[in-house]
């Protein structure tokens, strides 16, 4: 049978990448869903009827409901889910604000939670599925005055180990992806700014500033060769699929230095950590 793939944020960025290959391979049957879908019209060309486009805020309930009937409605299943929307927050911890912060968690992270609440039922009737989670290299290590958006995905990161776990005897599959900088919209019109500033952090907010203004589409992430990457290790390795899945030569460099910074920690830390069990009296 044809497989189904449903991806968030399909405007631009990796989303778009995923749903052009996609619709230029004709294989799967694709629902591409994006908050404006006008912004959609590029599909237009592929007229093989394997094409559903949607209006989907990630953060509304009775869209993500109406996607999802729709979509199986449509093509009769949902084989991938695609939880890709999602976007940045530059500010340090202070700077952060609250409503700023709730409203990046609410996309990020409950969007993501919620896109997947509602396409699990399908999944585990099927007794199949994979899911695709949009995290980051800042899942698994810290930036500076991306403070809240770290911990957006690093939740991303933590909710995804368990799930993995959950439904693995219905046979459904987890994949992070966890890029460094690409050229998306990301660095510049999709991201938040601080709306306060502390002097103390001047320095900080600055290079980041800086770096992201003059990288905005500079950075040598390529987000096609990402989607050529994510689209063959779903269909063609789906039975060894990778669990973290770094793209990007920073994503993989600074992510094995977090990594072996924290197991050298641990080694380093094993005798004090395992003083703390004391037989139960
Ligand atoms: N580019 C990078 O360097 C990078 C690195 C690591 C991880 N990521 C992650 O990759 C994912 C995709 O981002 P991108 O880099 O492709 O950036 P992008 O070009 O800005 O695309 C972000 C997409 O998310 C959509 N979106 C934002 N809020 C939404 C909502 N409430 N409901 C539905 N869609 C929403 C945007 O739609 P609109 O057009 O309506 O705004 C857009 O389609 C994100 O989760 C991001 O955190 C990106």
């Amino acid at each position: 049978m044809t497989k189904t793939w449903l991806i968030t944020g399909t405007s631009t960025g990796f989303g778009r990448e995923l749903a052009v290959q996609l619709a230029t391979q004709g294989r799967v049957n694709l629902v591409a869903s994006a908050r404006k879908p006008a912004e959609l019209d590029y599909l237009d060309q592929y007229d093989h009827g394997q094409i559903l486009k949607t209006q989907l805020d990630v953060t509304n309930e009775s869209e993500i409901k109406a996607t999802v009937d729709q979509a199986v409605n449509k093509f009769g299943s949902i084989d991938v889910l695609v939880n890709n929307a999602g976007f940045g927050y530059f500010a340090t911890f202070e700077e952060s604000d609250e409503h700023q912060t709730r409203a990046m968690f609410d996309v990020n992270f409950w969007g993501l939670v919620d896109m997947t609440k509602a396409v699990l039922p399908t999944m585990r009737k099927q007794r199949s599925g994979i899911i695709v989670n949009l995290s980051s290299i800042a899942g698994i290590k810290g930036t500076t005055a991306l403070s809240f958006y770290n911990a957006t995905k690093h939740a991303v990161e933590g909710v995804s180990k368990g799930l993995q776990l959950e439904v693995a005897p219905f046979g459904i599959k987890l994949m992070l992806v966890e890029p460094s900088a690409f050229r998306t919209d990301w660095a510049g019109r999709s991201s938040l700014k601080a709306v306060s500033q502390i002097n103390d952090y001047q320095q900080l907010s600055d290079q980041r500033i800086a770096g992201r203004s003059d990288s905005d589409h500079g950075q040598s992430g390529d987000p096609k060769a990402a989607a050529e990457i994510i689209i063959d290790q779903v269909e063609n390795h789906g039975n060894e699929l990778p669990f973290h899945l770094p793209l990007g030569n920073a994503a993989i460099d600074s992510g094995e230095k977090e990594l072996k910074a924290t197991l050298a920690e641990y080694q380093k830390n094993a005798d004090l950590a395992r003083s703390a069990d004391r037989p139960a009296k």
